[in-house]
This record gives C-alpha cells, structure tokens and sequence, in this order.
C-alpha cells in the first residue's frame, strides 16, 4: 500500500535539483529558503506531508507530535542526529537519508585537512595576507611513509585511506564491525584502538557519534598516541573530547587538530579555533556542489519511490 506524498517543504537550502525531481514526478515542492523558527516550522508544516531537511534544522519529537500530517521526513545527507528517529517511529514518520551522496566529499575534505596540517598551508596563507616572507615558521614534514589511523571504516574512512595511500601512507585502522580480511581489500591493517595510538603519526575518526565513540580520543588515549600526534575529526563533534585536545594540544602531546565538526555548532567557545594549531572549518565536508546535488537528487527519489508505492529503505 504506497504513502501518497502530495506535498513536501525543502529547508536548509537543500539542492534545487530535488525540487526539479519532485515535481516531476507528481509531488509538489516548496523551497523555503529562509530559517524557520520552531513555531513557524509546526504552523508550515500543517500543510505538508513531507520534508526534507540538512543539518540546520532539528526535528524534535515535539515538532513532529504537532504535524500530524507528516508522513515522511527526508535527510539530504548522512547524519540523522537533528531528527528523533525514536519519535517519528512511534508516530508513524519514516526518515530516510542518503548516507552515500557526500561520502566522496567527506573523504575528500579529510584528506584536505590532513595535508593542511603536515604543510601549515592556512597559517602561512595567513602570514603571507598579513605582508609577511616568513619561511622559516612553516617548515612542515611528508606524508611519505607516516601512519594514517582510521578510527572508523565504513565509507568514509575507507575513501579517505585510499587517497592517503597515494602519498604513500600507511593505513591502519579500527571498526567493530569489519574483519581483518575485510579492512585488508583496502590496504588497511586491523588493529585494536590501543595497538593504533602508539602508532600512527596522524589519526583521523570517521564514526558516528554514539556513547560507544564519544570522547574516543580522551586524555588517557592522547597519552598513549606518539607525542605530536596529529589528529583530523569530519565527522561528529565530540568523537575527539574538546577539552582532551586542548589539553594535549598546549602540553605538544598532540601536534594539531583538522577540525570541521563541534560539540556545539557553531562553537561558543573559541579556544580551539583560535589555536595556533588548529585548521577549523564551519562543517564543511558536504559542502560541494557534487555532494548537495547528489543528496537532493537522491532524497527526492526516495520520497517518490515511497510515494509510488517502489520499495525502499528508512532509517
Ligand atoms: P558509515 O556508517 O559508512 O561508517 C561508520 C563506521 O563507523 C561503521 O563502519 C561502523 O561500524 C563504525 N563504528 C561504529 N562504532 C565504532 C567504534 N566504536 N569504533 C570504530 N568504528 C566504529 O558512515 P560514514 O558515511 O562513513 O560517515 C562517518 C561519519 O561522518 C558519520 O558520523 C557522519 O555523520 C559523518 N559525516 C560528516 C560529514 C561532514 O560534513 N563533516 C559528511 C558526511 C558524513
Ligand atoms: C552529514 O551528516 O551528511 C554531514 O554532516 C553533512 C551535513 O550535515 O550536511
């Protein structure tokens, strides 16, 4: 018996091209472009029966218990945190997302943020905007031949070890869920947690945010990593313990930080940002034109196959 989905609110700028394939397939679509307040999001979504949102808006159980015409909420990314999976359930919401339209950009950013940190490019970027030839403050170390540790193997930890092997680095790694036979199809050795930190020059966690992972990187396992230890957090906020990376980065036990997620978003508290030590980012790993339009063409088609009745997959 299919969900008929008649109408559906696109928020958080998600991809135009999910509007185009909505509507052509039947489905009526409204881009709203500016940030709802939460009372104005209940009053729109009287009208609708679907949604799609990115990571700015959080639907809470509240929201969703008053929009009882909500048949489906669509997340045009991976994460689904900003959405209480529990309540929609219990209230017969499915949520769906499109875990697999920003991986390569994800990938791409960690990499990015890694070869930030072994060459000091934003800081002598920022040296140079200030009218500064400053060489000798940047001298920076290869790739060559240095310790990738992946905390996290699924998609996006496998794409980013991959490319890290081309600079001809070692890739060890780390996923409850993957086997030593699995990991090894793509050049990572399996390794428990404690056998990587005294291994790996540079540390990189690509797993989802769940008490399993919070504070994964905390003061005990920074005291176990090589002193200098450079560690990349694209995926959650929090995975990586703030106040642990603060701490390891002013003793020199850590030697930087790639950060583009938070605890809190945007940060309140700057101490990290503003170290001297640290590349930041405002969340940015989807943030390409290819991850957007995948996303919004893939969730677009998942609420019209729902629609038309087509299997599919939720949450
Ligand atoms: P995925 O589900 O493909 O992979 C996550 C892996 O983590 C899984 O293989 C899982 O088994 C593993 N895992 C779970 N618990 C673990 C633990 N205790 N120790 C080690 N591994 C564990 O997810 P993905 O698509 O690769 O995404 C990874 C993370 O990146 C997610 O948190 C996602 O929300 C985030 N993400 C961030 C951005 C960004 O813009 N920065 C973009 C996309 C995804
Ligand atoms: C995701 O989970 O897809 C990423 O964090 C990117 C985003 O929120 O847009």
């Amino acid at each position: 018996m299919p969900i008929q989905i008649k109408n559906v609110l696109l928020l958080d700028n998600v991809d135009p091209s999910a509007k185009t394939i909505l509507e052509s397939r039947g489905i009526n679509a409204t881009l709203q472009k500016e940030k709802l307040t939460k009372d104005n999001l209940v009053q729109e979504l009287q009208k609708y029966d679907g949604v799609v949102v990115r990571s700015a808006t959080t639907v809470t159980s509240e929201i969703i218990q008053q929009c009882p015409n909500l048949k489906i909420i669509g997340r045009a990314g991976t994460g689904v945190d900003n959405v209480d999976i529990d309540s929609a359930t219990k209230n017969g919401v499915i949520v769906m997302n499109t875990p697999g339209g920003n991986t390569l950009s994800a990938a791409e950013h960690t990499c990015t943020l890694i070869a930030c940190l072994s060459r000091n490019v934003p800081a002598a970027d920022a040296s140079m905007k200030a009218g500064k030839w400053d060489r000798k403050a940047f001298m920076g170390n290869e790739l060559y031949e240095k310790t990738l540790g992946i905390v996290g193997l699924g998609r996006i930890g496998r794409e980013a070890a991959t490319r890290m092997q081309s600079f001809g680095m070692k890739t060890i790694g780390f996923d409850p869920l993957v086997s030593k036979e699995e990991a090894a199809k793509f050049d990572i050795e399996w390794m428990e947690c404690s056998e990587i930190w005294p291994r790996a020059d540079y540390i990189t966690v690509h797993t989802p945010l769940i008490p399993q992972t919070k504070g994964l990187l905390n003061d005990d396992s920074f005291a176990k990593c090589k002193k200098g230890v450079k560690v990349i957090n694209c995926a959650r906020g929090g995975i990586i313990d703030e106040g642990a990376l603060l701490r390891a980065l002013e003793s020199g036990q850590c030697g930087g930080a790639g950060l583009d997620v938070f605890v809190e978003e945007p940060p309140t508290n700057l101490s990290l940002v503003k170290h001297p030590k640290v590349v930041a980012c405002p969340h940015l790993g989807a943030s390409t034109k290819e991850a957007q339009s995948r996303c919004g063409r893939e969730i677009a088609d998942q609420i019209a196959d729902v629609s038309e009745g087509k299997s599919f997959f939720g949450v």
